[in-house]
């Protein structure tokens, strides 16, 4: 059996093929592809061949794209894509880490695979218009800005993102993931800033702000800072005030990430010295458990 799949992938490649892909229908059920969790390397690819070849390939022309493009990771996506999204319970979902961790990498990925019509993306700070104009403000090198109102302007375009777009879609009963959210108070504002005695008043501000929400499943992308910042000057695409700060301050902000990590039971860490496509399998892998 093994065998003809293997054969089925070699002759697909060298153009030999003779399935009829173009023309299957595409209606996506719920678990069609359950059997594939926990697969590994070329596995998924076999199963994908022998669906291909059965006449009940409902994803074929996705499928058959994946192929084409010859990207095995996109393949993979591909085939997570039924996986996200499914049932109609919300779930908040927060991506965090230090600079140059690949956050914004994960959540494109994650877009990508994710149902547009029960996903929302969103990030902070952002997220909404005023959001948007007090994080111009606060990445802006050129800004003075003490830890204090530092850390009101956070938690003021918190406020805002929360009212205007989280809890409207959780509401709907949808996903929501921003790409950082209240994890980076606590690991920039008191950990990195040294301002442990702003503890109790962030405490107070943060539970008025997210007041009503579920628990965040954060996904922590944990990288030592200096493969952080490298990455981040190999970007080139300008400094912002966060980056801008000593390595020690980095280093402050990642023990203060890692410190609530032991300390709760809300989400993962994972290993951000891998590759993307290896940081993006074992997120989603816990995003689907979650979900359940
Ligand atoms: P951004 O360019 O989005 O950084 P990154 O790509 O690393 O996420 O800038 C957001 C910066 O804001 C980032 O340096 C971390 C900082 N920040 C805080 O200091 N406190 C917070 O509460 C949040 C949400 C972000």
């Amino acid at each position: 059996m093994i065998k003809d799949w293997l054969r089925g992938v070699q002759d697909f490649f060298q153009g030999r093929n003779g399935w009829p892909l173009r023309r299957v229908v595409l209606t996506p059920r719920r678990g069609d592809f359950g059997q594939l969790v926990g697969c590994k390397g070329h596995e998924p690819l076999l199963w994908l061949v022998s669906e291909l070849s059965s006449p009940k390939a409902r994803y074929a022309e996705l499928l058959w794209k994946a192929i084409n493009d010859r990207v095995l990771h996109c393949l993979l996506e591909t085939v997570h894509f039924p996986w996200i999204n499914q049932e109609d319970t919300p779930m908040f979902v927060a991506i965090e880490g230090g600079e140059g961790a690949g956050k914004d990498l994960l959540t494109e990925r994650l877009r990508r695979v994710c149902n547009p019509s029960t996903t929302v993306f969103t990030r902070e700070p952002g997220g909404t218009p005023t959001g948007e104009k007090l994080r111009a403000v606060l990445l802006d090198p050129e800004t003075d800005m003490g830890a204090e109102e530092e850390l009101l302007v956070f938690i003021a375009a918190r406020t805002a993102l929360v009212r205007q777009v989280i809890r409207p879609a959780l509401a709907e009963g949808k996903t929501v993931i921003s790409n950082r959210f209240a994890l980076s108070t606590l690991a920039y504002q008191i950990y990195g800033r040294e301002r442990n005695d702003l503890l109790e008043f962030l405490r107070q501000l943060s539970e008025r702000a997210t007041a009503g929400l579920p628990p965040v499943h954060y996904v922590l992308l944990d990288v030592p800072p200096e493969i952080g910042l490298r990455r981040v000057k190999q970007r080139n695409d300008g400094e912002t005030r966060f980056d801008a700060e000593k390595q020690a301050f980095h280093e402050r902000v990642r023990a203060g990430y890692l410190q609530h990590y032991m300390d709760t039971n809300y989400g993962m860490a994972i290993d951000a010295r891998q590759s993307p496509e290896e940081v993006f399998e074992q997120a989603i892998q816990r995003i689907r458990q979650w979900q359940q």
